[in-house]
C-alpha cells in the first residue's frame, strides 16, 4: 500500500467548512466597508497582554469570522494541545521528543516533569552556570591564555544557533555592555568567518561554538577554522581552554572536537533550535546584556507563556493571531506575510521569525503522515525594518496585484531617542497600515487633482490605491528585554496555534536532510584528484560539477 494517502481530517470537519462559507460572504465587502459597518470595530478586534497591544482591526475579518475560527480551532482540539505541550507530552512524534521550551523560562520553583523528572531545576543550574560566567567574562576575571581579559566574543552557530542570538544581541544592544564586542559566524562560505575576524586579537578573542548537535557542517567547518586561527597566533593548543567555549546537547561530541566539557553549557533534546535563544544557545546574549537583564527576557517570555496556557481562546493573543495567520493563507489564499518592524533594533527579526514559522510549518504530510491535499500551510515569511522597506517594496504591496498580509510592530518610545525621529518614525507605522486598509478611491484621486490645477485622466488609474490590504499592528511601550521576551513568545505561540490548525507537526525539519546528504556527497567529487564518475548524477548536475572542477584547474 502506498504511504502517500490523502488528508481529509481536516477539510471535512464541519467547521472547516463553515470557515470556507463564510469566506464566499465576506469576499465582497471592502475594509472601508466594514469599518463603516461596525464603528466599535478598533475595540472589537484589540487585544493586549503582556505588555503587547495587538490591533487586527484592519484585517479582513468580523465577529463571525473570528467566531468560526474558534470553533474551528476547538474542533481541531487546540486547547488539549496546548495542555499536551505543556505537560511534556511527546508532541515532536516524528523524533518522539518533548516540546518543552517553556520550561527554558519557567521560574525556579515551578515544576515540569518529563518522564518523572522534575526539567526546571536543570533548567536553573544550567542559567545560574552561564551567569556565573557571564559575570566572570563581563568583569574581567575570566582572561585568555596570555592573561588578557577578553573583549571580543565570536558566536559560531547557524540556523537556530544564529539567529536568535543575532536577533536578541541586536535588539537589545542598547542594554549591552560597552566592554565586549560581539560576531556572529553562520555561512560556511570562509568569507563570513574572514570577516568577522577581520582586525581581532587572538589573545582578546572568545568563541562560542553553538550547535545543539555538533555535527552540523557549517559551525564544524568554522569551528575547526577558528581553531586554527587562535592556535597559529597563540601558538599553543593549551590555548583552546580558554578561549573556546561550547553550548550543545552532545557532550561527547564537544568533547571529540577538543572543547572541555567544564566550558560547556547544555541544553536538551526536548529544545527545537528554532525555539532555543532563550536556553544557552543565549549565552551570547547573556555575554552583552548580562544575568539579570538576560532574566527579564526569559520573564517576558514566561509572561506570554502563562498568558497562551491560561487565557480563553478568545482573547489568547497567540491564539488569535495564528488564527489569522491561518484566515489569510488557507482561507483567503494569501502566499506570503510581511513582517514590518518599525525599529532599527529588530532588523534582523523577519529573518529570526522566517525560521521559526518557516521551519516549524512548512510542511506538506499531516501527523500521521497523510499527504495534504486542498489547503496551504506555511506561507512565506520575510519583511525588513521600517521605514527602509517603504523606499524597496511597499509598492507591491500597496498596488501589485497580489495580497500580501503585513505585521507591523512598533514602540511608544525610543530606546535610543533623537529629535522628532521617533514621532516621524511611527507617524509611518499608522500612515501605512492606513494606507493599506483604506487605500485612495478614483473620486479621491480626481478631487486631489483637480485641487492642484486639473484632472489628468490618463493618471487616475495610476494613482488608484485599492485598499482592502490586510494588517495586524503590534504595539509596545519600549523594546526592553521583557518586551522582547514577550513578542518572542507570542510568535513561538502563534506559529504553534498554525500547526495545529493545518495538522502538521511543527518541530521536526526534515526538509533540510536531503540537501546534506547530497552536499556530503559531492565534497569529494569537488575535491578529487581524478575526474570522478558522476553517473550518479543527473545530466545538469553532473554538468555544473564538471565545470567547476575545470574553472578550479581540476578537469
Ligand atoms: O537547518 C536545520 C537545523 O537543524 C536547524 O533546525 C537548526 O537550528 C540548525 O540546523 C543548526 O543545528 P545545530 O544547532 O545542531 O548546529
Amino acid at each position: 500500500m502506498s504511504a502517500i494517502r490523502p488528508a481529509t481530517a481536516r477539510t471535512s470537519l464541519p467547521e472547516w467548512r463553515a470557515v470556507i462559507d463564510h469566506t464566499r460572504t465576506l469576499a465582497p465587502q471592502h475594509l472601508r466597508d466594514l469599518f463603516a459597518e461596525d464603528p466599535s470595530r478598533a475595540d472589537r478586534f484589540s487585544f493586549e497582554a503582556c505588555g503587547l497591544f495587538v490591533d487586527h482591526a484592519k484585517q479582513r475579518i468580523t465577529a463571525e469570522t473570528l467566531v468560526r475560527l474558534l470553533a474551528l480551532a476547538e474542533a481541531c482540539g487546540l486547547e488539549s494541545r496546548i495542555d499536551a505541550m505543556f505537560s511534556g507530552a511527546r508532541i515532536n512524534t516524528t523524533e518522539h521528543r518533548a516540546v518543552l521550551h517553556v520550561a527554558l523560562r519557567a521560574p525556579a520553583g515551578e515544576r515540569i516533569m518529563l518522564d518523572g523528572r522534575d526539567v526546571v531545576p536543570d533548567v536553573h543550574e544550567v542559567l545560574g552556570r552561564m551567569g556565573a560566567f557571564a559575570e566572570r567574562v563581563r568583569g574581567g576575571a575570566w582572561t585568555g591564555h596570555t592573561g588578557r581579559r577578553i573583549r571580543t566574543v565570536v558566536n559560531i552557530g547557524i540556523g537556530g544557533s544564529d539567529l536568535g542570538p543575532v536577533m536578541a544581541n541586536d535588539a537589545l544592544k542598547s542594554y549591552a555592555t560597552p566592554d565586549l564586542a560581539f560576531r556572529f559566524v553562520s555561512n560556511v562560505d570562509g568569507s563570513d568567518f574572514v570577516e568577522a575576524t577581520a582586525g581581532l586579537d587572538p589573545a582578546e578573542t572568545l568563541f562560542i561554538v553553538a550547535s545543539k548537535t555538533f555535527t552540523t557542517l557549517e559551525t564544524l567547518a568554522n569551528a575547526r577554522s577558528a581553531r586554527d586561527w587562535l592556535v597559529g597566533a597563540l601558538g599553543t593548543e593549551a590555548a583552546v581552554a580558554k578561549h573556546f567555549v561550547a553550548v550543545s546537547t552532545a557532550a561527547a561530541e564537544v568533547s571529540a572536537f577538543g572543547i572541555d566539557t567544564a566550558n560547556m553549557f547544555g541544553f536538551w533534546d526536548w529544545v527545537g533550535g528554532r525555539y532555543s535563544m532563550d536556553s544557552a544557545i543565549g549565552l551570547a546574549t547573556m555575554l552583552a546584556v548580562g544575568p539579570e537583564r538576560f532574566g527579564e527576557l526569559l520573564a517576558g517570555f514566561h509572561a506570554m507563556d502563562v498568558h497562551f496556557r491560561e487565557a480563553p481562546l478568545e482573547r489568547n493573543l497567540p491564539v488569535l493571531q495564528g488564527l489569522v495567520d491561518v484566515w489569510n493563507t488557507t482561507f483567503l489564499g494569501s502566499g506570503s506575510i510581511a513582517v514590518l518592524p518599525y525599529d532599527h533594533a529588530l532588523r534582523r527579526f523577519a529573518a529570526y521569525l522566517q525560521q521559526l514559522a518557516m521551519e516549524s510549518n512548512g510542511k506538506r504530510v499531516t501527523l500521521d503522515g497523510a499527504t495534504i491535499d486542498g489547503y496551504d500551510t506555511c506561507p512565506v515569511y520575510w519583511g525588513e525594518p521600517g521605514t527602509n522597506g517603504q523606499h524597496s517594496f511597499y509598492q507591491l504591496i500597496h498596488q501589485g496585484t497580489r495580497t500580501i498580509p503585513c505585521e507591523f510592530i512598533g514602540f511608544a518610545r525610543s530606546r535610543r531617542p533623537l529629535g522628532r525621529h521617533h514621532d516621524l518614525l511611527m507617524a509611518n507605522v499608522f500612515a501605512q497600515a492606513e494606507a493599506l486598509a483604506f487605500g485612495r478611491s478614483a473620486d479621491e484621486v480626481r478631487a486631489e487633482m483637480a485641487a492642484k490645477g486639473g484632472v489628468d485622466e490618463s493618471l487616475v488609474p495610476h494613482k488608484v490605491f485599492p485598499g482592502n490590504r490586510p494588517s495586524t499592528t503590534i504595539l509596545a511601550e519600549e523594546l526592553t528585554p521583557h518586551a522582547l521576551g514577550a513578542l518572542v513568545a507570542y510568535h513561538e505561540h502563534a506559529v504553534f496555534t498554525q500547526g495545529v490548525i493545518w495538522n502538521v507537526n511543527s518541530f521536526d525539519q526534515w526538509g533540510v536532510e536531503l540537501g546534506k546528504v547530497l552536499a556530503t556527497r559531492i565534497v569529494p567529487e569537488l575535491e578529487a584528484a581524478a575526474e570522478p564518475p558522476l553517473s550518479g548524477h543527473d545530466p545538469s548536475t553532473a554538468g555544473l560539477i564538471r565545470r567547476y572542477r575545470t574553472l578550479r584547474g581540476r578537469g
